[in-house]
């Protein structure tokens, strides 16, 4: 199969983001998609020095340029972006874009277009950045009703109340840090207004009820008004205030809203903070289901802008097989990739034994550990039970193979100190 050629307008945040991951993932990238992507045109106005790469200053010459078969569109805005996409698909290119405005305020016009001529239009960046969740309503719930969704969809404003909440900090505070970290825009409007919850949420009922794009029926409503004493007093109650947008469907119609939400803090969004996003759809099978992750940055939503990439060539060179990654690898290295025995896997792990109540075993465990290369990151032990000669240690480790983690334990329990064996159990921080 020929090589699916891209073209890439505006190379700043995600364009270089996504630039970066086809680059440095090309091989698993091409499995997945069943051809190889080669980025064979960037329109950047301020031009590129990329080797192998066509640069245009005129982003037009790429929507233009014959070669391409997808012109992916990453210069946000309404205007220009507009009409390069419809220039695009005039021309008979597929569309992939990470812009939600676009999307949310000109979709109707640009999916008549891309209809009229056959070609496909993919914005899973436009929602919520690295999480997939358009894939997730539109395929993964296919079989639903979708009843109702809510999402955390703005990670500037879910930052916001995150500081307000844990560290009693008032909003004008927080949101000139946020600036400085460049979580916000130097005219936050955007975000803490809900403008951009609402271009996403609109894009997320349209997917899960079949409607269309309605944004000027949106109701917005920011968290410029929320003060630190409503968050004491939600948190006093046990409630989170969460800025969300909410689309819900019902006898009448289709509720359509954003706004500060109080949720019951044990709700598991209730404890999104920072600038992570999450949203929960309930479908009428399945029940409510919950999507997280980040929802800006340069690399997570390269990672939904390359998924659509990868949809839409996979759809250039339909073949089966090119659902199967391993049929389509053309590397057998790839193929050959062993899967790891358990006594080579890396984690930490927590220990408990039963030791005998005397000075010194603590040592000699610790001893043992050390000698395996494995640190301690905390110990906890009981006081013994009345008539109790052993006492439980309990000890945290740092990550270690596991097969040394064995010998470790085999020399544990060849103890005199230590009676039965030690319980196990590995530990993951699943974090980053
Ligand atoms: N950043 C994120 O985390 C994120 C997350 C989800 C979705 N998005 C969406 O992704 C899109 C791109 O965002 P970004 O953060 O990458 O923005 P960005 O860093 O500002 O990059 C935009 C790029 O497009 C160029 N550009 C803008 N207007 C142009 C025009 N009229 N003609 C030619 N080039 C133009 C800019 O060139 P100059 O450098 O010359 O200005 C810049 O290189 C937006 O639609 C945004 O909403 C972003």
């Amino acid at each position: 199969m020929n090589p699916v050629k891209i073209g890439i307008c505006g190379l700043g945040t995600v364009g270089k983001g996504t630039f970066d991951v086809l680059t440095r993932n090309g091989e698993e990238i091409a499995g997945r998609a069943g051809c190889n992507i080669v980025v064979s045109h960037i329109g950047a106005r301020r031009g590129a020095d990329i080797s192998g790469v066509n640069v245009s200053t005129d982003i037009f010459a790429v929507a233009d340029d014959p070669e391409i078969h997808i012109l992916v569109e990453l210069i946000g805005g309404t205007t220009v972006a507009k009409d390069l996409v419809l220039q695009a698909i005039a021309n008979g290119k597929h569309i992939v874009t990470a812009n939600k405005a676009l999307i949310a305020e000109h979709g109707n016009e640009i999916f008549a277009a891309a209809s009229e001529k056959g070609v496909s239009v993919a914005f899973e960046a436009a929602v919520a950045g690295g999480i997939p969740i358009i894939k997730a309503i539109r395929e993964g719930l296919s079989a639903n009703r979708i009843e109702w969704l809510a999402g955390i969809i703005n990670g500037t404003g879910n930052f916001i109340l995150t500081e307000m909440r844990e560290k009693g900090r008032d909003f004008d505070d927080v949101l000139k840090e946020a600036q400085e970290l460049g979580y916000a825009e130097a005219d936050p409007t955007f975000d803490v207004e809900g403008i951009d919850a609402a271009h996403k949420l609109v894009i997320l009922a349209s997917i899960a009820f079949g409607i269309p794009l309605q944004f000027d029926k949106a109701y917005t409503e920011g968290i410029t008004k929320i003060s630190t004493e409503d968050v004491e007093y939600a948190e006093q109650l046990g409630y989170r205030i969460k800025h969300l947008g909410v689309a819900r469907k019902n006898g009448k119609g289709v509720e359509l809203r954003v706004h500060p939400t109080m949720i019951p803090e044990k709700r598991l969004i209730a404890n999104v903070n920072g600038v992570m996003n999450a949203v929960l759809v309930k479908g009428d099978a399945v029940g409510p289901t919950l999507y997280y992750g980040a929802g800006a940055g340069a690399e997570p939503t390269a990672s939904a802008v390359v998924a659509d990439i990868v949809d839409v060539a996979r759809t250039l060179s339909a073949e089966p097989k090119h659902r199967v990654p391993y049929l389509a690898f053309q590397n057998d290295a790839m193929n050959d990739t062993p899967i790891l025995p358990i006594d080579e896997v890396e984690t930490a792990y927590y220990l408990r034994m039963s030791a005998e109540d005397k000075p010194g075993v603590l040592s000699e465990v610790a001893q043992i550990l050390s000698n395996a290369g494995i640190s301690i990151e905390a110990i906890i032990q009981k006081e013994p039970a009345e008539g109790q000669d052993h006492v439980s240690l309990i000890i945290l480790t740092s990550r270690a193979i596991e097969k040394n983690l064995d010998q470790a334990t085999d020399s544990i329990e060849a103890l005199d100190s230590i009676a039965g064996e030690v319980t196990r159990i590995r530990v993951e921080s699943l974090a980053g």
